[in-house]
Parts: C-alpha cells; sequence; structure tokens
C-alpha cells in the first residue's frame, strides 16, 4: 500500500462498525477539542513496550493481556481498579516464577469503552433498539434516548482513562507492587481458595527465594525491578475519531503514535486489509494487535502481516488467536506455518475468552473448562510447531463477579445471576484469573523443558 498515510486517512476507505452520530457538528467539535488535550501515553513508552514484546517475539518472555471486555463510567471506582491490579499481578507472579519467563503485563483497561457488535439491534420483548456500543458511544439502559450515539462521551471516557492510568501508575511504581508486597497477597488469596495448597506451596517458595536473595543482598531496597513493575496499557482502537485525535507525532522521532493506550488492537471484525481500522493501524508506530478469528486464510493473514508490519519489526505485532476450543487445531497450525515460511516476526497470543461465549440460564457466558481447553490446544500446536507461545488475553476482573461458569469452585449457569456484572461479555473473575495463570505456568515449564531437552535429543 504506497499511499500517503495521515491520521485521518482512514476517512476515504470503507469503515465496519462505527456509531452513526445523529449530530455530526458536536461530533466535529469534541473531536477538535480531544486534539488539544494531552496524550495518556508518551511515545518513548510505547517504545519500551515494543522492545519487551521483541524478547517475546524472539522466544523470551511472555505477554500477559487481560482486563474488562468494556469499562464502564458507572464501575469507575478506585477498589476496582486496585483489585483487578492485584489479580493481574498474582497472575503475573505464578507466570515469571513457576516458568522462570519474564512477563509483559498489559492491561485491557484505561480505554477500553468501544465494543464492535455483531447485531446493530437489540431485541428484548418487542421492543428493538439500536445495540449498545460501549460508554464511549451511548448507555447501555435499554430506552431509545440511551442509545443515541453522544460524542461528549469520548471526552468523559478520555477523562476516565486519565484518571484510571493515574492510578495504575501509582500502584505500579509507588509501593504497591513491590515484590513483598506480592507476597503478601498470594497469602491472603490462599485462606478461602478452593486450590489453597497449590497457592501456598508457591508462596511459600517465594518466601524461601526472597529470604536467600535477602541474605545475598538483593532486596527492594537495592533492586528497582522489585520495588514496581512496568504496566501497560491496551484496548482495541475501534472508535477512529477518538484515535485520531489522540494520535500525535513523537517529536523525538518525528513518527506517529496513538496515544490513547501504549498497545492498541484490531478486532477480529475489522481486519479487512482495504477498510479503515488497518488503514489507521498502519500508520501509528505503536506495538499492536491483530485479533485472529476463524475466517482468517493463511495468506489474508500474510497480506496483513505485510501491511501493518512492512519493516518485520520484532515486538510490533501480536497475532491474537481466537477460534473456540475445537477449532484450534483446524486453524492455528497452517496459519503459523504461513508465517514461519515467510520469516515473519510476531508474537503468538492466545484469546481463549472470544471463541468460546455461549448462552446458559438466560446469560451470555463462557465454560471455564472451554477456556482453558483452548489454552492448552495453543500450547500443544505451538509444541508441534517449534514456535513460541508467546502470550494469553483475557477477559478477567478481580471482583467476585459470576459470568464464567465452572473453575474450582464449579459455578453453576445457575448460579450467574448471583454477581453478573459485566458490560458486554463475561469475564473471569480472581479465582478463575489464577487458576488460569496456574495452567500456564506448566505449559511454559513444558516448553521449556522441551527446548532443553532439544540438543540433547539432536546429539543421541
Ligand atoms: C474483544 O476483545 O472484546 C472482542 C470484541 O474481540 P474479537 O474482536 O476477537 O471478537
Ligand atoms: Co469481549
Amino acid at each position: 500500500m504506497a499511499d500517503k498515510w495521515s491520521p485521518d486517512s482512514w476517512r476515504s476507505k470503507p469503515i465496519l462498525q462505527v456509531p452513526e452520530y445523529p449530530d455530526q457538528e458536536a461530533l466535529a467539535s469534541v473531536e477538535q477539542r480531544l486534539s488539544t488535550y494531552p496524550p495518556l501515553v508518551f511515545a518513548g513508552e510505547a517504545r519500551a513496550l515494543k522492545q519487551q514484546l521483541a524478547d517475546v517475539a524472539a522466544g523470551n518472555g511472555f505477554l500477559l493481556q487481560g482486563g474488562d471486555c468494556a469499562e464502564s463510567f458507572a464501575e469507575h471506582h478506585p477498589d476496582h481498579i486496585r483489585d483487578f491490579f492485584r489479580v493481574f499481578l498474582q497472575m503475573a507472579v505464578v507466570l515469571t516464577f513457576a516458568a522462570s519467563q519474564p512477563v509483559v503485563k498489559v492491561g485491557r483497561i484505561a480505554g477500553q469503552f468501544a465494543k464492535p457488535r455483531s447485531s446493530n439491534i437489540e431485541k428484548k420483548d418487542d421492543v428493538e433498539l439500536p445495540s449498545y456500543r460501549g460508554d464511549i458511544i451511548n448507555d447501555i439502559d435499554f430506552n431509545s434516548g440511551s442509545r443515541i450515539p453522544d460524542p461528549s462521551r469520548m471526552a468523559m471516557a478520555y477523562r476516565q482513562s486519565a484518571a484510571t492510568l493515574n492510578l495504575l501508575r501509582a500502584f505500579a511504581q509507588g509501593g504497591f507492587a513491590n515484590l513483598d508486597q506480592v507476597h503478601q497477597w498470594m497469602l491472603g488469596f490462599i485462606t478461602d481458595s478452593p486450590q489453597g495448597h497449590r497457592y501456598k506451596e508457591l508462596a511459600d517458595r517465594i518466601t524461601e527465594s526472597l529470604a536467600f536473595m535477602r541474605a545475598c543482598g538483593i532486596k527492594s531496597d537495592n533492586v528497582p525491578q522489585m520495588r514496581g513493575t512496568d504496566f501497560f496499557t491496551s484496548h482495541e482502537a475501534l472508535l477512529l475519531g477518538y484515535e485520531e485525535a489522540l494520535t500525535r507525532v513523537d517529536s523525538t522521532s518525528g513518527d506517529w503514535y496513538a496515544t490513547s493506550g501504549h498497545m492498541i488492537w484490531i478486532g477480529d471484525r475489522t481486519r479487512q486489509p482495504d477498510h479503515a481500522h488497518v488503514e489507521f493501524f498502519r500508520g501509528v508506530k505503536n506495538p499492536i494487535g491483530l485479533k485472529c478469528g476463524p475466517s482468517l486464510t493463511p495468506d489474508g493473514l500474510l497480506e496483513l502481516v505485510d501491511i501493518l508490519n512492512p519493516d518485520n519489526e520484532p515486538g510490533r505485532l501480536t497475532l491474537i488467536a481466537r477460534f473456540g476450543a475445537d477449532k484450534v487445531f483446524d486453524h492455528l497450525p497452517q496459519l503459523v506455518r504461513a508465517v514461519e515460511r515467510e520469516g515473519k516476526s510476531v508474537i503468538w497470543s492466545c484469546d481463549p475468552m472470544h471463541g468460546n461465549t455461549i448462552t446458559a440460564g438466560g446469560y451470555k457466558t463462557r465454560p471455564f473448562d472451554r477456556i482453558l481447553k483452548e489454552v492448552e490446544a495453543f500450547f500443544a500446536v505451538h509444541r508441534a510447531e517449534g514456535t513460541h507461545a508467546g502470550g494469553v488475553h483475557v477477559e478477567m476482573t478481580g471482583r467476585n463477579v459470576t459470568e464464567c461458569t465452572g473453575g474450582a469452585r464449579a459455578l453453576t449457569a445457575e448460579q450467574l445471576g448471583d454477581r453478573y456484572h459485566t458490560y458486554c461479555d463475561p469475564r473471569l473473575n480472581a479465582d478463575q484469573a489464577l487458576e488460569l495463570a496456574f495452567l500456564i505456568a506448566e505449559n511454559l515449564k513444558k516448553e521449556r523443558d522441551g527446548r532443553k531437552a532439544e540438543p540433547m535429543a539432536a546429539s543421541a
């Protein structure tokens, strides 16, 4: 694609999943105002993330990406942010410690407000209304006024993202993420967890390791990496007017960056190579993700890889596979082989959520065993192909919600109504998220052991 790129060049392309704003003047005015607001992230931070992801692409490290399906204005509360961050760090500790891999931490947070929908219409009884498209666009209440796209919501989403990001930055560097603290949380979790002994065992081993390191003079007082952690933000950059307004030139490099979050991704419904979303993404230098669902062919993928990462820059492109537990073996191996054959540098990540959504008890849900099965299949494919299973992408919360069935507490479809809070898709609760982390850690260990065994096998 030789055409010149600019932050608004997407506007001349066909586009899917966009709201129809009745008041175009109000829309233009909000976008203009947003374009004068401070960036939420700096280009240098996005580059630092890309560097860490380049290591993952090279087989060293693992990308942990997760958070709400959709953030909401009503649930904007410091406790929710804290609880999410705590469980997210717990997962990261399990992965780092059990698998001895550096974990790159990227939240689906501080910007995850716009939602693609399978249908433009939502029907309840005999009433049909436009679908809810995320709080940045319209209101979830089921009445006609609420569903009208309102551009002033973009400014609210921007301000909420800024406040959320501010707290996350404070948590990450201000003492909350100190490794000694993380261990305390593990202990707190053990007391009422069904898999208590498993967590306790890990917590004890961490204590032992920290004590040993302290005795050697390595402690959080003198090692900054133990006092805090890098934490990055990400969201699906679906609402391109908002994204364009926050796209800025980096003065140090002269390159364009999306400053709405460190990493942005293209959804499975908006990845047409000649459409607006791909056009926008090709011009920004952030690390980006591309959702890969069952309709993506190997040639289709290679075409997108060439458009989105023409220089084959490591860390630039994360391919997020989301096929459904039973479809992984039908789709993933051929995509992995095509990418390998062409020598493309990518990170393969597994989204075990979006291909496994069903309806049960009147709720949209995801059976936890299907989620585990998709992750297992993802790792199995990479083991068979000799490629690195580089990451996982999950919808999760730190709260004790009842949205996905199953897990160690064997949540039933009848219990879904107890604490079903999501604004869009069902999320893993804290227990389920941690259980998943243990499963991933086991698989990462297998991959690592496999790599160690290779040279011996070759010389035998
Ligand atoms: C999502 O990540 O919330 C989403 C809508 O995913 P996908 O584009 O893979 O369906
Ligand atoms: Co979702």
